[in-house]
């Protein structure tokens, strides 16, 4: 069976949460697609150019350690405006959405570039001081000294650069679910994550 799940959203708003729990609950294989960004930025942080940086990108590279820093994080986002930099990674994230045996894959164009025919396509948000507040506890949980104001600009700035560019901007598709999770807890969204995927199942 292939039937992809596609989850969109600014960063911090539990995108990666509710395609993790959509992917068990279904026993489908789960890509976070901010990953490849993320792997591309850290190799340009350490010097390599950003278009053979994504052209050379091996699964391994999205395990490696680091990934999860604001500063990696930064990097990924200015990465990501590169066109040449999204057309090497399409390739990658079409044949995992297409796999057998169902796919969820959540960024910041699934719904709308990379997999438009997705079967269940849902826009996560929240506001930015909810998504901030969120991201700061990741952070200090995982020993990072960082206070709330950084994380906000951090936030804020990912979210216009993320919107602003001309390739691929952060946009809701069309026909996608809207969660928002300023409003909905976790098991709230995970819920009517998982009943949009059994309608279209039935
Ligand atoms: O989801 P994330 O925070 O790990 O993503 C890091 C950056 O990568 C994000 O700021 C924008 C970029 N990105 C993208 O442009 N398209 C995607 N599908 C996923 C991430």
């Amino acid at each position: 069976m292939r039937f992809t799940v596609a989850i969109d959203g600014p960063a911090a708003a539990g995108k990666g949460t509710i395609g993790r729990r959509v992917a068990q609950r279904f026993g489908f294989a789960h890509l976070d697609t901010g990953l490849l960004y993320r792997a591309v930025g850290a190799k340009v942080l350490a010097g390599a150019e950003p278009e053979a940086a994504a052209r050379a990108l091996t699964p391994e590279d999205l395990s490696g350690p680091g990934l999860r820093t604001p500063e990696v994080a930064q990097a990924a986002s200015r990465v990501a405006a590169v066109p040449q930099v999204r057309a090497a990674l399409v390739d990658f994230q079409r044949d995992f959405a297409r796999a057998e045996g169902g796919a969820v894959l959540d960024g910041r164009d699934i719904g709308t570039v990379i997999c438009p025919g997705a079967e269940v396509k849902l826009f996560v948000t929240a506001s930015a001081e909810c998504r901030a507040e969120r991201r700061l506890a990741e952070l200090v949980a995982a020993g990072h000294d960082i206070g709330f104001e950084t994380v906000l600009e951090d936030v804020k700035a990912r979210d216009a650069r993320d919107t602003g560019r001309n390739d691929a901007p952060l946009v809701a598709a069309n026909d996608a679910l809207v969660l928002d999770t300023t409003t909905l807890d976790v098991e709230q969204a995970v819920a009517q994550a998982i009943a949009a995927v059994e309608a279209k199942l039935r």
